[in-house]
């Protein structure tokens, strides 16, 4: 049967960067994210004895297997069948550009195939399998603000909701750039990492952030909230700028942002910045602040496109297919 998936893309205010086991996806820390109400993917999904190979169309192209094929694959040994599947997929944003298209991509995989494939199974369990296809789609399973147990085996490591969505009225404003797909994929940075020197200092004091992180969060702190996401997020650069090959996913413009956040700030507006594998600026900032925000953003050519988030539900199905 025909089953369709929506889900978010998240980011991430303590990151996961670097696994502690490739093949599981297990990472090397635990992190701490929110749902993203403005960054979506949707998929449908059919599996059916008429189709000779699996079909993925993504935004109108078709794709080569990859992972996709090995998720796929995941979901038909749990299910015991074999057939093919046909999956269309749409996303609300450019893909590839750093807006972690394959967080929203694969929990949307996940729970659409899943359901398609005949499989019942629970948050915690579809957690566990979109972790296999990217580590950070697993965040994208629950609702609101989530987290990340980091487990030392597949059935340990999966994501939780911390708060839901309405918990806490912040807000995500994404300064778009450029739609330049990054030259490095997440997964090949990611193999990088320890060859940064720094990267035993970060891995040491990952547990105290991530609780620092949620102690924030749920006193709805937001001044040491974001002074600890915008050190996160340069720490996290620091790691991949000193890696070999070092990773620059910086533009010109990304550092103009980061200067601008601040300049903000120093306006007495509470604006913080933090930012993935890409070009593009996630701009936090308070629900009641977000107008402010945008506006100064209006202000600057360089920024292509505005998109502004809030905190959003996970993944779930939908009767709105997509063929
Ligand atoms: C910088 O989840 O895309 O966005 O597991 O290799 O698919 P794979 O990596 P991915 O990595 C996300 C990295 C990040 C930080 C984060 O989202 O926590």
């Amino acid at each position: 049967m025909k089953q369709t998936a929506i889900a978010p893309s998240n980011i991430a205010f303590i990151k996961y960067w670097g696994k502690k086991d490739d093949d599981l996806r297990l990472p090397a820390n635990g992190s701490i994210s929110m749902n993203l109400s403005g960054l979506q993917t949707r998929t449908t999904v059919e599996f059916s004895r008429d189709l000779e190979n699996d079909e993925v169309i993504i935004d109108g192209i078709r794709e080569s297997m990859g992972r996709t094929g090995e998720h796929l694959e995941r979901i038909r040994h749990l299910a015991g069948i074999t057939e093919h599947a046909r999956v269309v997929s749409v996303n609300s944003f450019p893909v590839s550009t750093g807006l972690s298209s394959s967080a929203s991509g694969f929990a949307a995989l996940t729970v659409a195939a899943g359901a398609a494939a005949g499989l019942r199974l629970s948050e915690k369990e579809l957690s566990i399998l979109a972790r296999q296809g990217s580590g950070s789609s697993c965040r994208s399973i629950p609702d609101g603000f989530v987290e990340w147990l980091d487990g030392d085996t597949s059935d340990s490591s999966y994501a939780v909701s911390l708060a839901p969505p309405g918990f806490w009225d912040i807000a995500d404003v994404v300064a778009i750039v450029s739609n330049e797909k990054k030259e490095v994929a997440t997964t090949a940075g990611q193999a990088r990492v320890g060859t940064s020197p720094f990267y035993p200092v970060r891995l040491l004091r990952m547990k105290e952030k991530v609780e620092a992180c949620k102690k924030c969060i749920q006193e709805k702190n937001f001044s040491a909230f974001g002074e600890l996401i915008e050190s996160e997020a340069l720490e996290m650069h620091a790691v991949m700028l000193t890696s070999s090959p070092p990773l620059m996913y910086w533009l010109p413009t990304t550092v103009m942002l980061m200067r601008k956040v601040r300049q903000m700030r120093s306006t007495g507006l509470a604006a913080f910045f933090t930012i993935n594998t890409g070009q593009d600026v996630h701009i936090i900032c308070q629900k009641k602040d977000v107008d402010d925000v945008v506006t100064n953003l209006k202000q600057l050519q360089e920024v292509k496109k505005i998109i502004t988030n809030y905190p959003s539900v996970g993944a779930r199905l939908s009767d709105n297919h997509l063929f």
